[in-house]
C-alpha cells in the first residue's frame, strides 16, 4: 500500500505522508503542504477531522463505542482497578507495581498541603461564585506559592516533573474541598494527612467531615465515586485538553496549563454540560414531566433547547461510559434507598430520543454527562459542584497529556487561517493631528 497521498490542485500534484495509527487508521501528514505547494493550508472548523497530536494515552472508536486507556478497556478498568492506580497508567504509561502505587500514594499524602494564603484568595470570593471560576483561579494561584514550578528548565528533568505532578495531584482535591466547604460555610481543614486513607476516601472526608465530628466512610460513595473518576480520567483530544497542550506548548508551566484546561472544561458544550443536564431534568420535574414536549424543543431548530448529556463529537454509538454511570446511578440509588423522580426524567427522555428518528439519524446518544449528575446529586453535592467533580476525575489525563507533549518536545502550538476580510485600502484620516 502506498505510503503516501498526492493531493492535485490547480494542475499541481503534491505528495504527503501517510501513516498508520496502531489501530490502523490512516493519517495525512500536512505539515509539508504550504511550502511545497507556495502557501495552500487546509481548514478544519473545530478540528472535526484533523489530528493535533501523535499520542499513546488514550485510545477511542466512536463509531464502536470503544474507550481503552493506555490499551486496557475502560470496562475493565472501571469495575477492577482504584482510581491512583488508573492515574499512575496514564501519567507513566504503566500499572504500578505495589511499591510504585505506595510511593505514587505517599508522595502525594505528603503533598496535600496548601499554603494558608490561599484561604485569603478563597474568602475574598463572593458566595455566588462559580465553583468552576474558583477552582480555576486557586490552581493558577499555585504558581505563586511555588515558584520553582513555572521555571523552564524542569520540565526537561523528568524527576522534577514528578514532584510536580504529585504536588498538583496533592493540592488539588484540597482546593476543590475547600471550595465545597466554603459553599457550606464549614471551616477550610486540610487532608488526613494520614497514609492509611485511598485518595478517593481522603477526598470524601475532606469534602464532608463536619466541624468537630468524625467521618464515617460510605463505603458505597467511595466505589461509585472510584468509579466517576475513573470514566473521567482522559479522554484523547477534547476541548480542555487540547487546552492544556497548545497552552503547555509555549512551555507554559504544569499548574497554568491545568487552569486553562479547567477553563474549557467548564463550557455547557463540555464538562458544563453535566451541570445544564441536572438544570435541565428540574425544569422538565418543574414543567410537570411532559419529556416529550422537550424531546420536541431540541428538535425545533427555532428552539435554542439542546438535550444536554446527549450527542458527541466523537462517539456515534452510545457513549462506553453512559453505559457504566447509567447502571452505577441506578444501583447507588437503589442501595442508599433513595427515589430520585430525576432518574426515571432521565430514562423516560434517552427512551424517547433513542426512537426519534432526529436523533437516530444523527447518531445522537446519551454522553458521560447524561447520568452523572444523578450520582453526585446523590452524594450531597450541589449541581454547581458537578464539572468540579469532572475536573476532578480529568486531572491525571490533563498530566499525562502535558507530560507527553513535553517529552514529546512538540512544538509550540499555532495554527493558520483563512484570511476573508479587507485588502490593502488607503488611510485616509478625519482627525486634525
Ligand atoms: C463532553 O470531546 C470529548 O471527548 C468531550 C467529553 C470528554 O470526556 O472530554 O466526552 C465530555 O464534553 C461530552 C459532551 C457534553 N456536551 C453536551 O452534552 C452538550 C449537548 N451536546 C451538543 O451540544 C453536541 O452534541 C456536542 C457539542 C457534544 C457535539 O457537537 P458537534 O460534534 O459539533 O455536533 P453538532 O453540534 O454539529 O451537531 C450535529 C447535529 C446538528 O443538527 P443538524 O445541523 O445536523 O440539523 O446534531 C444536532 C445539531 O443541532 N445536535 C443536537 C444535539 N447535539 C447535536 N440536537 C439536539 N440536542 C443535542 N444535544
Amino acid at each position: 500500500m502506498s505510503e503516501k497521498a498526492t493531493l492535485n490542485v490547480n494542475g499541481g500534484s503534491y505528495d504527503l505522508p501517510l501513516l498508520k495509527s496502531s489501530e490502523g487508521e490512516l493519517c495525512i501528514e500536512i505539515s509539508k503542504l504550504r511550502g511545497q505547494s507556495n502557501g495552500i493550508t487546509t481548514i478544519d472548523r473545530g478540528f472535526k477531522n484533523t489530528a493535533s497530536c501523535e499520542s499513546k494515552i488514550t485510545y477511542l472508536d466512536g463509531e464502536k463505542g470503544i474507550l481503552r486507556y493506555r490499551g486496557y478497556s475502560i470496562e475493565e478498568l472501571a469495575s477492577k482497578a482504584s482510581f491512583l492506580e488508573v492515574s499512575y497508567l496514564l501519567i507513566f504509561g504503566e500499572l504500578p507495581d505495589k511499591d510504585e502505587l505506595e510511593k505514587f500514594h505517599n508522595d502525594i499524602v505528603e503533598q496535600s498541603i496548601v499554603a494558608d494564603d490561599i484561604k485569603k484568595i478563597i474568602d475574598a470570593f463572593p458566595g455566588a461564585a462559580h465553583p468552576m471560576g474558583v477552582l480555576s483561579s486557586l490552581t493558577s494561584a499555585l504558581t505563586a506559592f511555588n515558584p520553582d514550578d513555572i521555571s523552564l528548565d524542569y520540565a526537561r528533568s523528568k524527576e522534577e516533573m514528578y514532584n510536580t505532578i504529585v504536588k498538583l495531584m496533592g493540592k488539588i482535591p484540597v482546593l476543590i474541598s475547600w471550595t465545597f466547604r466554603k459553599k457550606n460555610g464549614f471551616p477550610l481543614e486540610y487532608s488526613s494527612k494520614t497514609r492509611n486513607l485511598d485518595y478517593v476516601e481522603n477526598i470524601l472526608q475532606m469534602m464532608f467531615k463536619r466541624p468537630n465530628e468524625d467521618y464515617v466512610q460510605n463505603t458505597v460513595l467511595v466505589d461509585v465515586l472510584n468509579k466517576l473518576l475513573i470514566l473521567h480520567a482522559d479522554h484523547e483530544q477534547n476541548c480542555s485538553t487540547s487546552t492544556v497542550r497548545i497552552v503547555g506548548s509555549a512551555q507554559t508551566g504544569l499548574f497554568a496549563s491545568i487552569s486553562a484546561g479547567i477553563s474549557a472544561l467548564w463550557g455547557p458544550l463540555h464538562g458544563g454540560a453535566n451541570q445544564a443536564v441536572l438544570e435541565m431534568f428540574n425544569a422538565i420535574k418543574e414543567d410537570g414531566g411532559d419529556t416529550q414536549k422537550y424531546i420536541n424543543k431540541a428538535k425545533d431548530k427555532e428552539d435554542p433547547f439542546r438535550l444536554m448529556g446527549f450527542g458527541h463529537r466523537v462517539y456515534k454509538n452510545y457513549d462506553p461510559r453512559a453505559k457504566i454511570i447509567k447502571e452505577a446511578a441506578h444501583n447507588v440509588l437503589e442501595t442508599l434507598g433513595i427515589d430520585d423522580p430525576v432518574l426515571e426524567i432521565a430514562k423516560a427522555l434517552e427512551e424517547k430520543a433513542l426512537k426519534d428518528k432526529y436523533f437516530v439519524d444523527r447518531k445522537l446518544y446519551p454522553n458521560v454527562d447524561f447520568y452523572s449528575g444523578v450520582i453526585y446529586r446523590a452524594m450531597g453535592i450541589p449541581s454547581d459542584m458537578y464539572t468540579v467533580m469532572f475536573a476532578l476525575g480529568r486531572l491525571p489525563g490533563w498530566i499525562a497529556q502535558w507530560r507527553e507533549m513535553r517529552l514529546m518536545n512538540e512544538p509550540i502550538g499555532r495554527p493558520r487561517q483563512l484570511y476573508t476580510g479587507s485588502t490593502l485600502r488607503k488611510f485616509k484620516s478625519i482627525s486634525k493631528r
